[in-house]
């Protein structure tokens, strides 16, 4: 579908449309003008000086600032760029019973794909992954600098300047694989990843930015580097991606540590906005997931992909699923899960990914997926 064809305002209630094969099919909406090399948005908040400077006020926050400092890293110098890379030899082994639903049912669009495809389509794949990674990076980077701005406290500020750097590094080296190991960057922002990144932009309400990215965008984030980091054998790649994960658990962390104070002196329905934002994004990070660049580029029906992707039995879903484990029980931890009636339990319920609630949180994690601070003590023995 293309933007000049009449469509559904989906943004009006996207819990109505949520899982619209229409809907989730589009692709071309977010980044329609592909002759620009720039996308504006309006940032509807107030920058804010706070005149309070005492440092350490806030002291799980300050903890972290002092932390970020010593855990910086340079793409160009702490990663062996000289590793020579086969795209073909970066693919994790696929899930047996996934390639099982795609490749051997018969109703599946990718039914006749022949050897070579799959082995095309897992590149493909992986240069979309990290495109859309990367492009996500960004978004981080654009809402960090607004953290800075629109955050009324001296210890968020100075901690939020520390990930600007953070996001800065992590735009580079995921465009620098891409650009190098890979066939250059070849996916624009897929639509689902753009329309949340607007959203969070757009809000007014400083906690807004923190809930879609620290929490919501990052959380999801930190899963999906960790699986890939983890199934991956190409050694650069793992490096890149664990050292872009120790910076992005002290991320999710600063989101848990931020939120939990402004939480508690929310109404019930404050909060539920909060509730409503939380699931819109995670349903648009489901969406964001559904591969639509690399159906279109490799031929396949997009609408037919989605449809028989959202059609996948429960028992399947274990990528999908393992994406929310960072994010619900950091919800829990912020008081989101249960709050007013329980509206976010019943809706994480409802997308089976309620039994992570009592995984680790992320307000905790971060020394020990600091794998850059292990790496320097080694050095120094
Ligand atoms: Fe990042
Ligand atoms: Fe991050």
């Amino acid at each position: 579908m293309t933007t000049t064809e009449p469509r559904p305002d989906y943004v009006v209630d996207l819990a109505d449309y949520a899982n619209d094969p229409d809907r989730i099919t589009e692709f071309s909406v977010w980044n329609d003008d592909i002759t620009s090399v720039i996308h504006a948005v309006e940032d509807n908040a107030d920058a804010i000086f706070t005149w309070r400077y005492d440092k350490g006020e806030r002291a799980r926050l300050d903890k972290l600032y002092e932390k970020a400092k010593t855990s910086q890293w340079n793409g160009q110098t702490d990663l062996d760029w000289s590793i020579d890379v086969d795209p073909y030899k970066t693919l994790a082994p696929a899930d047996p019973l996934e390639v099982q639903y795609f490749a051997e049912n018969p109703e599946s669009p990718l039914h006749k794909l022949t050897e070579d495809e799959w082995a095309d389509l897992g590149v493909e794949s992986m240069n979309w992954s990290l495109s859309q990674f990367m492009h996500g990076e960004q978004g981080a980077l654009l809402c960090t600098a607004k953290i800075v701005e629109t955050v009324p406290w001296i210890d968020a500020k100075y901690y939020a300047a520390t990930q600007v750097v953070d996001e800065a590094r992590h735009v580079e080296v995921f465009a620098q694989y891409l650009d190098q190991k890979l066939d250059g960057i070849k996916y624009p922002c897929n639509t689902h990843l753009g329309l949340l990144l607007d959203d969070i932009l757009e809000d007014s309400r400083w906690d807004m930015t923190y809930l879609g990215m620290q929490i919501m965008v990052e959380g999801l984030a930190l899963a999906a580097f960790s699986f890939m980091q983890q199934t991956t054998e190409e050694p650069l790649l793992k490096k890149l991606l664990r050292y872009v994960m120790s910076d992005e658990a002290r991320h999710v962390a600063f989101g848990v540590l931020s939120l939990q104070e402004v939480y508690q002196g929310l109404t019930t329905a404050e909060l539920r906005d909060r509730q409503e934002f939380a699931f819109e994004a995670a349903l648009r990070m489901r969406d964001r997931f559904m591969r639509q660049e690399v159906w279109e580029r490799m031929g396949v029906p997009v609408k037919d992909m989605v449809k028989f992707t959202l059609a996948m039995p429960d028992e399947l879903r274990v990528f999908q699923r393992l994406l929310f484990s960072k994010i619900v029980p950091n919800c829990k931890k912020l008081g989101l899960l249960d709050a007013g009636d329980g509206w976010l339990r019943d809706r994480f319920t409802e997308i089976g990914v309620i039994q992570f609630e009592d995984w680790v949180d992320t307000g905790e994690e971060y020394a020990d997926l600091d794998e850059v601070a292990k790496d320097r003590e080694a050095a120094q023995g």
